[in-house]
């Protein structure tokens, strides 16, 4: 029996519990997945009852990533870099922190978009919040040419470039304008804000209209499937990827931690979509 779990506000409508449940399935093992959702001025009292509950793991989200790596035993060097926390294992009662959400946009890029991973090809983040952060360290320790961000507060894009601790990747702070009009010099656009996300499904970061055919643009915002930027970049030819699989690699990566088993995605992704398009 797996006693799993996730931490943060507001999360009850949260899909972990049925992925995690999926991939409980997938190695045939029974569990739970407990959603632990908790207001700030309640964190030491949930953190209490689910060292009572004694957990196998658990995931964390908004507004714990930072938070809660004040209270773990062990910190995996790659989340002490990005300077955030998504997954707890927990060993013999000792909690370690782990990251999975780079690596888990890395692995569901590549998977869907592999040409992007070879010659030197050239990205463009918006956003500089913390899921950018966790994009931006990952692809800069892949073999990029250029990895640039762009912010509405240009000072929070430039306070991520440090990250970037490879000298073989280039990367620049830019302004929403700047990024609009030079969309056409990049390979791959990833939308890393909560612009579009339902309700606001109207929304759009920056105008796509010169982009090119061969761009691939992604956004990880997943409630729409098709959110009001990747609309445009279908609109203007180019190739997309959606947010969902970002959510599920993360969860792969996560669970595999977790379990030491190896799952796949794969047969969770239509029912996912399904359950995505049933909430529109
Ligand atoms: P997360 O952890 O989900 O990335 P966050 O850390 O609050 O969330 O970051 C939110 C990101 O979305 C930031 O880049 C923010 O821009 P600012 O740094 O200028 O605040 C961006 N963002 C949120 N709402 C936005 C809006 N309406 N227009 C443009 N950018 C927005």
């Amino acid at each position: 029996m797996m006693k799993l779990g996730l931490i943060g506000y507001p999360i009850k409508h949260s899909l972990s519990p049925w992925i995690h449940q999926q991939f409980l399935r997938q190695i045939d093992r029974n569990g739970t997945y407990l959603i632990y959702e908790t207001k700030r001025e309640q964190f030491q009292e949930t953190i209490k009852k689910m060292k009572e509950d004694k957990l196998d793991g658990f995931n964390v989200t908004v507004p714990y990533k930072q938070t809660i790596m004040n209270y773990l035993d062990e910190l995996d060097p790659y989340a002490a870099e990005i300077g955030a926390v998504n997954t707890v294992v927990i060993q013999n009662g000792k909690w370690i922190g782990y990251n999975t959400d780079g690596t888990g946009y890395l692995t569901a890029i590549e998977s869907q978009f592999p040409m992007l991973f070879n010659g030197e090809k050239r990205v463009l983040i918006l956003g500089a919040g913390g899921a950018a952060r966790g994009i931006f360290y990952a692809l800069c320790r892949a073999s990029f040419h250029t990895v640039d961000i762009a912010n509405r507060t240009i000072e929070k894009a430039t306070d991520l470039l440090p990250l970037n601790i490879t000298d073989k990747v280039n990367s620049r702070a830019l302004s929403f304008q700047e990024a609009e009009e030079s969309v056409q010099d990049y390979n791959l656009i990833i939308q890393t804000t909560s612009v579009g996300m339902k309700p606001a499904v109207k929304e759009q970061i920056i105008s796509l209209q010169y982009v090119n055919r061969d761009t691939v643009v992604s956004d990880i915002v997943y409630q729409p499937l098709m959110t009001q930027f990747l609309i445009e970049a279908d609109h203007m030819g180019a190739s997309i990827h959606q947010g969902h699989t970002m959510l599920l690699y993360q969860a792969k990566l996560a669970f595999q931690l977790w379990s030491k088993r190896e799952v796949t995605i794969e047969p969770l992704l239509t029912g996912l979509e399904d359950i995505l398009k049933g909430n529109e």
